[in-house]
Formats: structure tokens, sequence, C-alpha cells
């Protein structure tokens, strides 16, 4: 594994540059037009005009809000379901509640909500003119910093969310290899395409018929696929680890990825990393770096931009013609807004060391909530790399513990999401995650 999971080269949170603090005064600012209540001491959070909206939006809107933040994925009426504003590691709801966020909108926010140094880049690129008839200088720009800066890539292409670069990247693979099938791990998430959507609507058997499924860390299971189907598998398509919702996170067993990597490679198929949700919080150089391998095709997404709408896809020089043959566009993909704002972004990311500081508050975060969960009876073991944990909770089979204490926390000024791992950003200091564990330990005493 990688140096890069280690905090010592963290010196003191306080040395964050203004850039990734989150001030009280820049809080204030952000959340004028909805005063941002203080995190009550003793009381909870009211969400009645989240609720309120909501009631409207149902009339309005299929299912009121949909996909993955959907309030029928934490629990109904105990969270905040509308956004006001943010600033740092802290947002605002509807209601004028603030939280300090482990979420960061679900991996997007980086390096602080309304980073002054992105949107900056964002505004200076926006007054340019963002959409023209050409791309910008910065699309090339931003692919030099992608190839400067992860290894396997040669070239890099751009889009606007994560479903269409991992969905694009298989068919690349198709293309190379004149092969059929794409292997994936079953449970995994890679976006909302037919292929592999977790939903049911709308889907027909053909949707799937090239599909082929193995389970995280199982290497004979792939090895049985490459013995029966090698000569048609055009690609095996992963996450870094396997992170799959309402479940702990699994990390890759020893000689795991290498092994994936070899069949790969003997077997002439494409290894495709899906590092939408992981990509910059494991390493600054993608994923494989933290865990030892090599891949042939990276998608990004989320992180890139600090929330601005962009994703990514880069390659090795071997794939870049077929890469050039599978068409990969979209009305406004090639703006300049976004690329600045992402430029800016891994600007900051690599200047302030970001990946060691976040796994040395999630560190610092992990360590608090399993002593508290064996203070108080509850224990409990955060899964997965410290920079996006999973809560688990001992003895929970119906998983009403870990939503019970996730609403009580975020009922007291944190947002923890019961289903999903979380995420650390760049912004968050060790106060932040001592008031964070201050109100664990209230919402544990209430739990009784
Ligand atoms: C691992 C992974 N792949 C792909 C996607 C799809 O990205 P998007 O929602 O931007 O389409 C996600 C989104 O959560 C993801 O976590």
């Amino acid at each position: 594994m990688a140096t890069t999971a280690k905090s010592e080269s963290v010196k003191s949170t306080g040395s964050k540059k203004s850039a990734v603090k989150s001030t009280t005064k820049a809080t204030a600012k952000a959340t004028a037009k909805a005063p941002a209540k203080a995190a009550p001491k003793g009381g909870l959070y009211d969400f009645s005009k989240n609720m309120e909206i909501f009631s409207r939006a149902v009339k309005v809107v299929p299912q009121g809000i949909y996909g993955h933040q959907s309030p029928a994925l934490t629990v109904p009426g105990e969270f905040p379901y509308y956004a006001a504003s943010g600033k740092g590691p802290r947002y605002t709801d509807v209601d004028g509640n603030e939280f300090i966020d482990y979420m960061c909108a679900y991996g997007p926010m980086i390096v602080g909500y309304a980073n002054d140094e992105v949107n900056a880049a964002a505004i200076e690129a926006m007054q340019q003119g963002d959409c023209f008839n050409h791309p910008s200088e910065l699309m090339v720009k931003l692919a030099e910093r992608m190839v400067e800066s992860i290894p396997h890539a040669d070239w890099a292409v751009f889009g606007k969310n994560g479903s269409d670069m991992t969905t694009w990247a298989t068919m690349v693979a198709r293309e190379h290899t004149d092969r059929r099938k794409i292997v994936m791990v079953k449970g995994t998430y890679h976006g909302i395409h037919a292929w592999c959507t977790p939903g049911h609507g709308g889907l027909i058997n053909a949707d799937r018929e090239n599909m082929l499924y193995f389970e995280w860390n199982r290497l004979d299971q792939l090895e049985e696929l490459f013995r029966r189907q090698g000569d048609d598998i055009a690609g095996v398509i992963m996450t870094p680890y396997h992170h799959p919702a309402m479940a702990g996170s699994i990390l890759p067993a020893e000689g795991f990825w290498k092994g994936v990597q070899k069949l790969c490679n003997d077997n002439g198929a494409v290894l495709i990393l899906d590092d939408v949700r992981c990509g910059w919080r494991l390493s600054f150089h993608g994923s494989q770096d933290y865990f030892g391998f090599e891949p042939d095709l990276s998608c990004y997404c989320k992180a890139i931009g600090n929330g601005f709408p962009i994703s990514a896809a880069v390659g090795r020089e071997e794939l870049k013609t077929s890469a050039a043959k599978v068409f990969l566009t979209g009305s406004y993909w090639n703006g300049a807004m976004c690329m600045n704002a992402a430029l800016k972004c891994l600007e900051i990311l690599e200047r302030e060391k970001a990946v060691e500081h976040m796994f040395a508050m999630g560190e610092r975060l992990n360590k608090g909530l399993e002593e508290l969960g064996d203070k108080y009876g509850y224990p409990m073991k955060m899964t997965g790399p410290a920079t996006m944990g999973y809560l688990v909770l001992d003895d929970d089979p119906d998983l009403y513990k870990i939503q019970r204490f996730c609403a009580e926390v975020t009922k007291r000024g944190s947002f923890f999401h019961p289903h999903h791992n979380w995420f650390l950003s760049a912004a968050h200091t060790a106060a932040d995650i001592d008031e964070t564990l201050g109100q664990c330990e209230d919402a544990l005493k209430a739990m009784g």
C-alpha cells in the first residue's frame, strides 16, 4: 500500500490556508439568507421548513427528491432535505440548521463548500464566456495536469458526470478488443445507465446480456469467468475497494488487485478503474497508487472540481486510438468554467497535501467514535479507508441502531448518513472533528 495513507506529514490543522479554512465569519456570511443556528446544546434541530418544501415537491417532482439524495435512504423526517448555503466543512439547511458535514455532497466537495479560490477560478472563466463553438485552452491544460499527475494516464477526456465516463470506458474496452463482455463486481455502483443501474425501472433483458459478475475479493470467481469466456471479455470494471450501500466497506485482500491485473493482462482484457468516488481521497495520483496496481483506464468525477460539474477519463497510450473512435460529447461538456474550477481544485489538493490531512482527520474521527461506542455500550467500527469510512454498529442486523445513532447526531449538528460511506474534506479541522465527537457523545447518552 502506498505511503499516502500515512498522516505524519500533517503538522497542524490550524495551518490551513484561507481557501480550505472554515471560519465563523465566512460561515455567517454564507448563511446570511437562512441565519445559521448554533449546534443546539441539548436541544434538537427542527426540520419543519424542510418538510414543508418536500410536501410541495412531491406534487411536482417524481418522488420529491429522487436518486441518491432521496430521504427514503436516510430516516424520513429525521434528516435535512434541502440545503440553503455552505462554507468550508459546514452547510445550512432551509430551517437554518447548521451541520458539520460528513457527506461532502456525496463526495464532490473536497476543499470546502463555496471555496473562494475555486469559485474565483470558475467566475474568471465564466466572465470570459463559458460555452463556445470550441473548447478553451483550459481543457488542454487540465488534460496535461491529469497526464502529469496520474502515472498510467497518457491522455484525458472530460464529461459532466461519472455515469457517462464509466459507460464510455466500457465502450472503449469493447472497441479496443472487439469483444462483447464486461465484467463487474456484484453490488457495485457504476452509475445510472442500463448496464449497471441499481434501479429496476425501464430495463430490458438485453441491457445486461453481455454483463458478467463476480464477488469482491473472489479472484477464483474472476479466474473462472476468464477460463470460460476469456476470449469474449472486453474489460473488467471495478472500484478501488468495495463500498456498497447499506453495508460495511471491504478493502482488497492481499494480492487481489495484482491478481486482477494479471488476469486482465494475460487475457487481453482492459482493466477499468472506476475512481469516480475515491479519486483524490486515497491518493493525489489515483487510487491505484494507494492500493499498488496499474489499470488501463480510469474514470473520475465527484471531487475533481469541488462540486463544479466535470468528470474525466484517462488511459494508456495503447488505448488512445480506440478512445478516439468512441464518440464522446455533450452540449456543454467543454465549457471553460468547470475546467478552470478543476485546475484550481487540483492545485489546492496538491499544495495543501489534502490527502494526508483528510486521513489524519478521518483517523481522529474513527478513533473518537470507536472509543465513545465502547464507553456507552454501542460498540462500533469504521470500515474502509479513514478518508471515506462507513460506520457499522455491532449487533445491528436490521440497521436500526445505525439509523438511530446517525439521526441523533444529525439533529445535534453533524450530518452522518446511516447507509452510505462518509467523506472527509481538506476543510475539516481537528476542532470540527472534536465538536462532532461531542455531539456523538450527547447522541449516545440520549440513546440510553
Ligand atoms: C463508484 C461510482 N461510479 C460511478 C458513479 C456515477 O457517477 P454520477 O452520479 O456522477 O453519474 C458514482 C456515483 O456515485 C460512483 O460512486
